[in-house]
């Protein structure tokens, strides 16, 4: 049984559609990669997995529960997390304070201290600068701290929504590291991304969304290989 199944979704936006039939499986343990260009519909899926979008049609199964019409806050607390696109903090928030949002749904506070020292841990920037207001941090810091937040609900399954928007080469580096350490503490992965190339290289597997629709689906490797892929969207 897959840790998350999307089963057949479609979404629309006041009747327009913008997601048509697509089927994506994630396994526990795995990073799972969702790419494409512009206006495709990666934001919209993984928002649909959170609850923030409504499905037209298909379900959406976690762990083997059908939770297509469970809020969006109820699916934190089953262990979905989303980071979502331009990361929306709260700016004038300390770091701190944005941090433990986070973990909203969450009662156990020594479980919570443990979640904070682990997102510390993560990215120590964030330790210095926890009193610090959020709006005031660095492009990067400020992604650091929505990841760091999306941890804090204790997720199995993190949802990144372009972790690497407007952040500085070398950060992409760190944040991609960091993504893959945390996958490896044993939190699945799945992960949109405009930077295909650098996303397929850190995936088990990847799905490639073109206007709505799944188009093709294999390995990281694989995908990284594939001659359209190339010509598409890397520049080969
Ligand atoms: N709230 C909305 N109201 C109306 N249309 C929307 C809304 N959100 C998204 N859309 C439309 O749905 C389609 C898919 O958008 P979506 O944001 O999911 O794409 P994306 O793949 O995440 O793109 P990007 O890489 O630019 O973030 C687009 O045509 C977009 O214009
Ligand atoms: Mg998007």
């Amino acid at each position: 049984m897959s840790m998350l199944s999307l089963q057949n979704i479609a979404i629309r936006y006041n009747k327009v559609p913008a997601v048509h039939d697509v089927s994506i499986e994630v396994e526990a343990g795995e990073i799972v990669a969702l790419v494409g260009g512009n206006g495709a519909g990666k934001s919209s899926a993984l928002r649909a997995v959170a609850g923030l979008n409504p499905v037209a049609a298909g379900k959406v199964v976690f762990n083997g529960v059908d939770i297509t019409q469970v809020p969006a806050h109820q699916r934190t607390g089953l262990g979905l997390s989303l980071v979502p696109e331009g990361r929306r903090l709260f700016p004038k928030l300390s770091v701190e304070k944005n941090l433990r949002l986070g973990a909203f749904t969450r009662r156990d506070a020594a479980e919570i201290e443990e979640s904070l020292d682990y997102a510390f841990t993560l990215f120590p920037i964030l330790k210095e600068r926890r009193q610090q207001v959020a709006g005031t941090l660095s492009g990067g810091e400020q992604q650091m701290l929505a990841i760091g937040r999306g941890l804090m609900a204790k997720p199995r399954l993190l949802m990144l929504d372009e972790p690497s928007w407007g952040i500085a080469p070398k950060l992409v580096t760190k944040i991609l590291d960091t993504i893959q350490q945390v996958n490896a503490s044993g939190i699945t992965i799945l992960l949109v991304e405009q930077n295909i190339k650098r996303a397929l290289e850190i995936a088990n597997r990847g799905y490639v969304l073109q206007t709505g629709r799944i188009v093709l689906a294999g390995s990281g490797r694989d995908l990284l290989d594939n001659p359209e892929i190339q010509k598409a969207y890397l520049g080969i």
